[in-house]
């Protein structure tokens, strides 16, 4: 794992050492104000035997906007991706070639001030560990459109990769669990009448044809996937649009045949097809997989891109 403390305003020299535990006071900042941030991303070994990170720089300049908001000191790009690329060099036969396998890479930063009382801490920790990972489960899941709790509010932290917005989700998600369902849709926390994401991934949805995501805010997670796939999307004539989408739009649409693909996009399974959408009164079911066109041609598409199968016409891989 990669270590690095932030202490007396600057960064320290980060080191490489053995995955472990660390020691941190029961004072530290983080367990009582919650001034943690983190990100998720991958390293996929290629068709030649090498290895690339998929977009790094995208992440962190993701984690920079999270530490902004979090009043938490920002990290020098360059830095972090050095310590990314040196981090996987050494961890590079963890790098599994499985279908659908890749290296995840986990960097967060906590607050380390042993100190009662709300303000910013003054010291941190970053780290970084990776974890090889098998396909993700794909069977089309079952969501809930919720419209009682609310992950992400106007003015708050939703498009940050804070810690806590996960914990406030896990209530909601766990209700929704007992009755049956898989994820949550969630939707704006003033009117709860417009979709936001689909748990923990940017929801997308084909309608009349055409590929459809709510645009990004402040409450939406600024997804490296979503804008992956659909720039992907675009670039295979594809039709495309990111705009609101308001529940009672997908309801419609779901009943005259207009919504024909429903889905997650995000780092941990890439494309997670939904199988029914519920609404308060009434449980809407999508088309069978077997007979969607856009998302099964971009995850492949996606998945060939990133192993280095096909060209690379964006730039998007990082080799080591
Ligand atoms: C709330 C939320 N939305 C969307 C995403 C998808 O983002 P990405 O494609 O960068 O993994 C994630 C996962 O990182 C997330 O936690």
């Amino acid at each position: 794992m990669f270590t690095m403390d932030f202490e007396d305003g600057k960064w320290q020299q980060g080191r490489i050492e053995p995955y472990g535990p660390m020691t941190v006071s029961p004072a530290s900042m983080v367990f009582h104000y919650g001034q943690a941030i983190f990100e998720g991303m991958k390293a996929y070994r290629q068709a030649d035997g090498s290895v690339s990170l998929f977009r790094p720089g995208r992440n962190i300049e993701r984690f920079n906007k999270s530490a902004h908001r979090m009043c938490m000191p920002e990290m020098d790009p360059q830095v972090f991706m050095d310590a990314l690329v040196q981090l996987v060099s050494m961890d590079e036969a963890w790098v599994p070639d499985g279908e659908g396998a890749s290296l995840y890479i986990r960097p967060f930063m906590i607050a380390t001030d042993s100190f009662v009382g709300v303000r910013p801490s003054e010291r941190y920790t970053f780290s970084i560990f990776t974890c090889p990972v098998n396909a993700y489960y794909k069977d089309p899941v079952k969501v809930k459109v919720e419209t009682k709790y609310t992950r992400a509010a106007p003015g708050g932290t939703g498009f940050a990769k804070a810690a806590g917005n996960y914990a406030a989700s896990l209530y909601p998600s766990k209700l929704a669990q007992e009755k049956g369902f898989h994820q949550l849709l969630w939707t704006d926390a003033v009117e709860h009448a417009y979709i936001e994401e689909s748990g923990t991934m940017n929801a997308m949805f084909v309608i009349d044809g055409v590929l459809t995501s709510p645009h990004t805010s402040e409450t939406i997670l600024s997804g490296v996937t979503r804008d992956s796939v659909l720039k992907l999307a675009a670039d295979l004539g594809i039709p495309v649009a990111e705009r609101r989408i308001a529940v009672a739009e997908l309801r419609e649409g779901l009943k005259s045949g207009k919504v024909t693909e429903a889905f997650g996009v995000g780092t941990a399974a890439t494309i997670a097809p939904m199988a029914l959408i519920a609404f308060e009164d009434e449980e809407l079911p999508l088309p069978a997989y077997a007979e969607w066109k856009v998302a099964p041609r971009i995850s492949t598409e996606l998945d060939a891109l990133r192993r280095g199968r096909i060209e690379d016409r964006f730039g998007w891989n990082i080799p080591l």
